[in-house]
């Protein structure tokens, strides 16, 4: 096993800069996930890694050996993709078997470690089917027991359960991390889904138009985003952002003034602050005009089952408050929002995170 390291990694495709520059360090043992929207260059540094791509400047690391220069094959890496790449005339076995018959394993060892990861992952009685006997869920199996047959430094995962349906993801999600707990394996793994970032991961690092806007571990993320943008990225529904102005007592945000200590309200006015940031499950609804409360009314109504989202339209923009299962309320009805003030955070114009929350119940240090 070992460490992974990006160092002053930069990508270009032509006039593209695709990678700005990236430096991110993955500790041995670890499992990150990178986590970004769509285009913003999660493959791209997986395939630099893996050695499928060059970086147009910078190196990696993996294990503190320099591999920018090294094929794919002398990474000691093993790579899942989203497609699993199976070959289709092979049987499972010999699919799974393929890294060690390539090494030159015998064919009683290759067959002892098939049997391991095979019971591992649960997948012993397939053994004797080719890919297309197979389930989604059953190749994506597959798949991995290829990848940890061998010992390798390093994992790494580009969206191994966006083929799956939705029930699938959510067993595979558990059933990976397990097994990455298990093996304890260095391993970097590329989603766009918060949920899966936030579930799996002991580390994640968000990045967004070619950098790395945050790394830490998941409830970090979530209690302190460093900006505006993992604030809004992470967590679903998002933070709720709100134009937010000082006044002698507190913020002004939407027509009511938000008292906040003086402490954090010199550090508000140090720092510019223009925006307010709330989790909706920091914000409650209240009786309209009560004292301390947001004035809105009701725009959209939405029961989850064991909880109800509501949606408030407040002058400065809507809210999303998580209110009871049993919440009742018509669209239009005028509605109050509350909240403590020690749960909000502020940015300033730049959309960084000038005033963090203050409780976070120990979560984060
Ligand atoms: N071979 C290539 N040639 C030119 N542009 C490329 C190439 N590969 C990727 N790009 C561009 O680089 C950017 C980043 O692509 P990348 O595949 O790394 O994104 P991603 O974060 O993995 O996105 P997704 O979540 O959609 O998979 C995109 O704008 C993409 O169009
Ligand atoms: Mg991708």
């Amino acid at each position: 096993m070992g460490s992974v390291v990006f160092k002053n990694v930069v990508k270009n495709f032509g006039a593209l800069n695709v990678l700005r520059s990236l430096d991110l360090t993955v500790p041995d043992h670890k499992f990150l996930a990178l986590l970004g929207p769509s285009g913003c260059g999660k493959t791209t540094a997986l395939r630099i890694l893996a050695g499928l791509d060059m970086p147009t400047a910078g190196k990696v690391f993996i294990g503190e050996r320099d591999v920018t220069r090294l094929q794919p094959r002398d990474r000691d890496i093993a790579m899942v993709f989203q497609s699993y790449a199976l070959y289709p005339q092979m049987t499972v076995a010999d699919n799974i078997g393929y890294p060690l018959w390539i090494r030159g394993t015998s064919e009683a060892g290759r067959k002892a470690k098939i049997g391991e990861v095979a019971a591992i992952l649960e997948i012993g009685h397939l053994l004797d089917r080719r890919p297309r006997q197979l389930s989604g869920g059953q190749r994506q199996r597959v798949a991995l027991a290829r990848a940890i047959v061998r010992d390798p430094a390093a994992f790494l995962m580009d969206e191994p359960l966006s083929n799956l349906d939705a029930r699938l993801r959510l067993t595979m999600r558990g059933e990976i991390k397990r097994l990455c707990q298990r093996l304890s394996a260095t391993t970097i793994y590329v989603t766009h889904d918060q949920v899966e970032a936030l579930t799996m991961a002991d580390l994640v690092a968000v990045m967004q138009g070619g950098e790395l806007q945050q790394m830490a571990p998941p409830i970090e993320i979530y209690d302190r985003p460093a900006n505006r943008f993992v604030a809004t990225f992470v967590g679903n529904p998002p933070m709720n952002i709100l134009p937010a102005a000082l006044c002698e007592q507190g913020v002004t945000v939407a027509t009511g003034i938000v008292p906040v200590d003086q402490t954090r309200l010199a550090a508000c006015r140090l720092a510019e602050i223009v925006e307010i940031g709330l989790r909706p499950e920091d914000c409650s609804v209240a009786p309209p005009g009560e004292a301390g409360v947001l004035q809105g009314e009701i725009y959209v109504v939405e029961p989850m089952g064991n909880e109800t989202l509501v949606n408030v339209r407040l002058e400065g923009g809507n809210v999303q408050v998580r209110a009871g299962r049993d919440f009742r309320g018509v669209v239009g009805e005028s509605i109050g929002v509350a909240f403590d003030p020690a749960n909000a955070c502020f940015f300033n114009s730049g959309g960084l995170t000038a005033v963090h929350r203050v409780n976070n119940n120990g979560r984060v240090k």
